[in-house]
């Protein structure tokens, strides 16, 4: 019997065409609550699960799991439990590489799109609310000389460092916060003279743009609270392209309204989809609905490398992108 295939929500070409090609294909034809999704996943009926970033992955739900392997269509992975799928030799795939630099052009485009007040603005045309060239309309903040501060200095950051640097913006980072280390200069790469690093604190307090780039795990959940915001910049605009939780979403309400920071770009939240009352209220905000990777090709490469993944996983081989190889006996 060949392959069979659980796929959560279905994916673009190539992806669909190469896990057809290599066995059966389940799509369900509405993403999966909890209980449906470890049914599923217990019922014996599938090798391998196709996931989304909503489709909960923990250790209940792995233990009970019949299957070899989780493939999530994503290149973050804080949705599955990755030690309870190792312990249950279970091989988790994600699509790192393929996303960089969209994700970073999203990054870019929150920082300029914030301090620029692109919103407002299309929203005042929009509205009839033009009414000819002013000397004081829709003033905003220049980027160019100014601190672009990277928590973290990963595929991404580095990506978003390189246009940074491009819009003339002096480039700090903190490698690995809250915790450090030392980047030496041949780690640094391209980078080398052209961006400097700093600690956490100093990263927080000298950015006039805070850019989050970390993992969300347990040492980065709600990483920039009230106290952070509060030790940041007046005029400081903080951008995330990362994970919602990493920011304590209500806090960041407060401040804006409070005007201890002076703006917010967002492509991801808290509790997604939902939004902190009061946060889409405030216009000094640019809300996106979760799109760093959100391009035609990207899409097509990320549903490519997950299905290589799955029919990998299926096979009983190692994945081409596993997350914990260690699992693979
Ligand atoms: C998107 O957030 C991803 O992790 O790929
Ligand atoms: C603005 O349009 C200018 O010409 O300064």
């Amino acid at each position: 019997m060949g392959a069979r295939f659980l796929v959560t929500t279905a994916i673009p070409q190539p992806g669909m065409q190469l896990l057809e090609a290599a066995g059966g294909v389940t799509v369900l034809p509405e993403p999966p609550d909890y209980q449906t999704l470890a049914g599923l996943c217990a019922s014996g009926d599938f090798d391998v699960v196709l996931t989304q970033l909503r489709d909960v992955v923990d250790g209940p739900l792995l233990a009970r799991a019949q299957i070899r392997g989780v493939s999530n269509y994503a290149v973050g992975y804080n949705n599955i439990d990755v030690e309870a799928a190792t312990a249950h030799g279970i091989l988790v795939g994600n699509t790192p590489g393929v996303l960089t630099d969209a994700t970073a052009d999203i990054a870019l485009l929150l920082i300029l799109g914030t301090a620029r007040r692109v919103v407002e603005a299309d929203r005042l045309v929009r509205e009839g609310g033009f009414h000819g060239w002013e000397p004081e309309l829709m003033l905003g903040s220049d980027v160019s000389g100014r601190v672009l501060g990277l928590a973290g200095f990963g595929r991404i950051a580095r990506a978003t460092a390189r246009r940074a640097l491009g819009f003339g913006m002096e480039v700090v980072f903190a490698p690995r916060p809250p915790g450090d280390r030392p980047v030496s200069d041949e780690e640094l790469g391209e980078f080398a003279g052209k961006v400097r690093q700093v600690g956490w604190d100093e990263l927080v307090e000298s950015s006039d743009f805070l850019s989050i780039h970390v993992p969300l795990n347990e040492q980065t959940r709600h990483l920039v609270d009230a106290d952070v915001l509060a030790r940041m910049k007046p005029g400081a605009i903080l951008v995330n392209t990362a994970r919602g939780p990493i920011l304590d979403e209500a806090a960041l309400v407060e401040a804006l309204r409070a005007g201890v920071i002076a703006g917010a770009g967002l492509d991801v939240f808290e509790d997604e989809p939902r939004l902190v009352p009061g946060l889409a209220e405030l216009p000094n905000t640019v809300l996106l609905p979760h799109i760093g990777s959100a391009t035609v090709p990207v899409r097509a490469e990320m549903a490519r490398l997950s299905a290589l993944n799955a029919v990998a996983m299926a096979e009983g081989s190692l994945p081409p992108h596993p997350v914990n190889p260690e699992a693979w006996a």
